[in-house]
């Protein structure tokens, strides 16, 4: 008999439903007895010991259902270590209630944020098992989190509407991407999608690059131009502010995001009509699509394998076309961001694609 306890954390993505679904068919398929305590809004429900007792059922029919039956929430690593404002000390409050629920493991699907509080929970003696989830594609060890492709999905589609209208107006669009340290989803819908000029955190951007790639395709004939921006996308000059010099600017800083700044600074310098369309959480929204519905329902099957076995501390992760485990302490805390000089920045620049760069 194992006793698991069960979270998602962090922002919702697709195919979060997939991958528990994925362990716990794993765990019932292989005659393993299992009991799950199902915890409410990510960590949250295990420091208030807020949970459910779920059964195989409850893991049937949700293979296309996005979003999570768990719920979740953001718990900040930043201050997981401060008391709660009851005085509550939340560390010791988790490691209580995983003691209390006499749990084999606790299954942990989440992005960076969440990696951080898994692996201390597990420097903290508890057994982890994770499963990395999110839009961004950011998290260390694996070349690929699910909710990816869906979210590439998504953006794409937002920027394929955007072209025909573009194209019929003669206009400037800008369609803003998710992602505010890393430009994966937005390089990847970007590409899929045809923009012209992509601009992503990795890669700051000058505004007079922009703007000459647009006056480059008004010459050569073509009446509109489509940017790709991510949330985080940073200009140059700001690239090179301090960290407190950046945080006083956005102070005061007159746009609703970065799209808009790009936008006006366009708009000023060309009198070129300029559109922003923000597809925002619609990104992270609706049912996986079928690759990341067999792609999570594999990573479960692994974590669900890992459980049988006892073996503990490890995210599963995908690595050349293999799923594999990678040790907890080697993902938290990094960030597997977009190089610059990566084949595939530079196999977009030679379609022609401008980074502002
Ligand atoms: O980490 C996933 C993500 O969707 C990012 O791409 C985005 O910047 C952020 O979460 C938005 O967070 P929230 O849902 O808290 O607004």
């Amino acid at each position: 008999m194992k006793r698991i306890g069960m979270l998602t954390s962090g922002g919702d993505c697709q195919a979060l439903n997939a991958a528990m679904r994925g362990v716990v068919k794993t765990l019932i398929n292989g005659k393993e007895e299992v009991e799950i305590y199902g915890f409410i809004d990510g960590y949250k429900g295990l420091i208030y010991s807020n949970f459910r007792m779920l059964t195989g059922h409850d893991f049937s029919g949700i293979l296309t259902k996005g979003g999570t039956i768990l719920g979740t929430s953001r718990t900040p690593f930043k201050t997981i270590k401060d008391p709660d404002e009851n005085g509550l000390d939340k560390v010791e409050a988790m490691k209580q209630n995983y003691h209390k629920l006499k749990l084999d493991c606790l299954v942990i699907l989440g992005g960076n944020g969440t990696h951080k509080t898994a692996n201390l929970l597990r420097e903290e003696g508890l057994n982890v098992v994770t499963l990395p989830k999110t839009i961004d594609n950011d998290l260390w060890g694996t070349d690929m989190t699910f909710g990816f492709q869906s979210a590439v999905d998504i953006a794409t589609e937002a920027i394929d509407c955007i072209h025909t209208t573009a194209a019929s107006h003669g206009r400037v669009f800008i369609v803003e991407v998710m992602g505010h340290k890393v430009g994966w989803l937005t390089l990847n819908a970007g590409m899929a999608g045809g923009a012209d000029i992509i601009l992503i955190p990795e890669i700051p951007y000058d505004i007079d690059k922009v703007i000459a790639k647009i006056e480059e395709r008004d010459k050569s004939g073509s009446r509109f131009t489509i940017i790709a921006v991510a949330e985080g996308a940073i200009s140059k000059e700001d690239a090179k502010l301090t960290k407190k010099e950046y945080k006083k600017k956005m102070e005061k800083y007159p746009y609703p995001s970065v799209s808009y700044e790009v936008a006006a600074k366009i708009q000023e310098k060309t009198g070129r009509e300029v559109r922003v369309t923000v597809p925002g959480h619609t990104q992270r929204g609706g049912s996986p699509c079928p690759y990341d519905r067999v792609f999570a329902s594999r990573l479960g099957s692994e974590a669900g394998k890992l459980i049988v076995d006892g073996e503990y501390g490890f995210m599963v992760g995908y690595k050349n076309r293999e799923i594999v485990r990678v040790p907890l302490e080697d993902v938290a805390g990094k960030l597997k961001m977009v190089a610059p000089d990566a084949s595939i920045v530079k196999e977009a620049k030679l379609l022609g694609i401008s980074f502002g760069d």
